[in-house]
């Protein structure tokens, strides 16, 4: 499976994930370099979908279904883990609640596309209101192999490692996440992201000594995730 990354309007990322002729559009508010591409590289667009309903991830849908012949995929309407066939490959797509109560994650075999769910450095607001949910989610995605690649739905890179810096000034891999950044591909990997994104780091060691010198809650590893969110 193959993802090529969109940049529209100010900060946000859409994409076209694709098998040998087959794709799906995510979030692609960029649709004249959607189509374009798809065209060049002779990839049907099959499915339309968004990570979440959020109106600034889903401005490409209505041109792009009336411009292609592309069936829709509500992401209100993903509970469990859902199969979506390009060629012969898997996409996974499974609800990550939190961000908001009908978030997704798309899943390939080396790559996942987290919209606004998890960031690159960072995690998205909880307009859910259910942070427990929104953890679990969190959870779910940090159980995946490291050398996932995490493709987001805004470039925030930057912000978030100011971020960063405020809530754990002594972790050494925020200044090498820094230096990784690229701005014409907006990209980590899972293992960057445990190592530099505070609000995965709720089992790193150096995270939990950084709570206990704040004399915030360790004992449990949700009790340290709310203690890192109180923070920044
Ligand atoms: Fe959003």
């Amino acid at each position: 499976m193959f993802i090529k990354q969109f940049k529209y309007s100010t900060d946000n990322l859409g994409y076209l994930v694709y098998s040998t002729s087959e794709g799906i559009a995510i979030d692609a508010g960029g649709v004249d370099d959607t189509l374009a591409f798809a065209e060049k590289n002779n990839i049907h667009i099959k499915y339309v979908s968004n990570t979440h309903s959020h109106y600034d991830h889903t401005p490409g849908n209505k041109a792009l279904l009336e411009k292609t012949t592309a069936q829709f995929i509500d992401c209100k309407k993903i509970k469990s883990d859902q199969a979506i066939a390009l060629d012969k490959e898997i996409l996974t797509v499974f609800h990550t609640p939190g961000h908001t109560d009908d978030s997704i994650t798309f899943m390939a075999n080396d790559f996942l596309v987290t919209g606004d769910t998890l960031f690159n450095g960072t995690i998205g607001n909880c307009f859910s209101g259910d942070l427990k949910g929104f953890f679990q989610s969190l959870k779910r995605l940090v159980s995946l192999p490291e050398n996932m690649k995490i493709y987001v739905g805004h470039d925030y890179v930057m912000e978030s490692m100011k971020m960063a810096k405020i809530i754990e000034k002594d972790n050494p891999n925020i200044e090498a996440y820094i230096k990784k950044y690229n701005s014409g591909l907006i990209v980590s990997t899972l293992h960057d992201e445990i190592k530099a994104n505070p609000y995965l780091r709720f089992n790193a060691e150096g995270m939990i000594k950084n709570l206990q010198k704040r004399n915030m809650q360790t004992d449990t590893e949700y009790a340290r995730f709310k203690s890192i969110m109180d923070i920044y």
